[in-house]
């Protein structure tokens, strides 16, 4: 047995010019390998005669794969990449004004996830409200001035990266259970007078837990391929005609209200089915469908029926409404009473749609 190497007999086989040949050294039992003077696979050859080694062959195609997926996750990398919008020294970031902030944070329904729960302060911003979804339960960060365990640190362009790009200071993505796919058409006037009213908040020192979800989304950067596909940053879905109240109603229905968020049904990636938005979806919890808003569900209602039910929860059909909609009306009820119109002149406007069906 002169042949220790398994390879050998292939190597042997293979004559200068090129051609596959017959290693008569080797025998089965010799070499473990079966090539006789008949057995050139007919695959080696090509039709017009030309050879391609197998191992070459073998040896182009790993190499074109390993180029591949080189070319795929480099692309990949650089197009999850998280974004910053916004600099320290944006000259947009003037300092803005807590009092007019205190509406944002009310249109946006802040208090209604980062709130700590089970107490009735809607201002103590301790977080840790837990949010189930298909993915596994997400907990709500403490976005109190705490410098430790909130957001004490953060400058105002840390606040607008988060809310317009869905990106932390320390540059990781965010889950969009963090409806910043609505918030990224924030005005930056209303982002400054947020972060101002923000700062005027009792510091709360409670850590959240962390998010309870599944193994392969705690990896942030894949959230990066969510957003090439469905985050659209700066955009707001609102559609406007010209009108101030019905373009004051479609910012504060599609960016800060975030109606549709829950107003709609998901793909399985979790966003929004354009052709369901407002028509009505399974809530995140998966108990429950959320009611579709659009003229197609309430249709009956008034401008002034939706005003009042923004105002004190009273429908126009059944009582009060509940839910997680009697927490939005805790917020609505605090808004001016031409933004409660805005609101509903805009939601009038829609284009009536079909309930959809989950
Ligand atoms: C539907 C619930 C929900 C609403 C409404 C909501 N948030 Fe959040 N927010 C979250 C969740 C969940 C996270 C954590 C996301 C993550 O870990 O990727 C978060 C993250 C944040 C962060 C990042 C905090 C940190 O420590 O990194 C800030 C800041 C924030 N939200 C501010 C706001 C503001 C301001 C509003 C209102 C305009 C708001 N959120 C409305 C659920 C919500
Ligand atoms: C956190 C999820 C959530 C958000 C955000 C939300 N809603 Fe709702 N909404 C609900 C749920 C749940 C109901 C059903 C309440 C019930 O049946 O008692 C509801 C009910 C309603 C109804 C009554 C519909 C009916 O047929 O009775 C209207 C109108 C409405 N929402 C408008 C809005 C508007 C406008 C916004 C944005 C400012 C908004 N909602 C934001 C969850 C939400």
């Amino acid at each position: 047995m002169h042949e220790a190497n398994p390879w050998l007999p292939l190597v042997a086989r293979i004559r200068p010019n090129g051609l596959p040949t017959v290693n008569n050294a080797s025998s089965p039992s010799e070499s473990g390998c079966v090539a006789g003077p008949h057995m050139v696979e007919p695959s080696l050859v090509q039709d017009d005669g030309t050879t391609i080694l197998g191992f070459k062959m073998k040896g182009s195609w790993l190499f074109s794969i390993a180029i591949a997926a080189i070319f795929i996750s480099s692309t990949v990398w650089v197009l999850t990449k998280p974004h910053l919008p916004f600099s320290a020294d944006d000259p947009r970031l003037t300092p803005g004004d807590a009092e007019r902030g205190r509406l944002v944070f009310a249109a946006g329904d802040c208090g209604s996830c980062h709130a700590s729960p089970g107490q009735p302060d809607r201002l103590r911003l301790g977080g840790d409200l837990a949010l189930a979804s298909p993915y596994g339960t997400f907990r709500t960060p403490n976005i109190s001035p705490d410098r430790q365990a909130g957001i004490g640190s953060w400058s105002v362009a840390d606040l607008a990266n988060a809310l317009a790009a869905g990106v932390s200071p320390a540059k990781k993505h965010y889950y969009p259970v963090f409806p910043y796919a609505s918030y990224t058409g924030m005005k930056i006037d209303d982002i400054r007078d947020l972060y101002a009213f923000l700062r005027t908040l009792e510091p709360v020192a409670d850590h959240p837990q962390p998010h309870d979800i599944a193994l392969l989304f705690r990896i942030r950067r894949f959230v990066g391929l969510w957003k090439f596909l469905f985050f659209n940053e700066g955009r707001s879905e609102g559609m406007l005609n010209g009108d101030p109240l019905h373009d004051r109603g479609a910012y504060l229905v599609e960016v800060v209200g975030h109606c549709a968020e829950c107003h709609s049904s998901r793909n399985v990636f979790g966003a929004i089915e354009p052709i369901t938005r407002f028509a009505g979806g399974v809530s995140s919890e998966g108990v429950g469908f959320n009611p579709n808003i659009t003229p197609g569900g309430i249709g009956s209602w008034s401008e002034n029926d939706i005003t009042m039910m923004l105002r004190s929860g009273k429908t126009p059909d059944h009582g009060y409404v509940g839910w997680s909609m009697a927490d939005v009306v805790r917020n609505t009820a605090e808004l001016t009473e031409a933004d409660r119109i805005a609101v509903a002149r805009y939601l009038k406007s829609l284009p009536p749609r079909p309930t959809a069906h989950p």
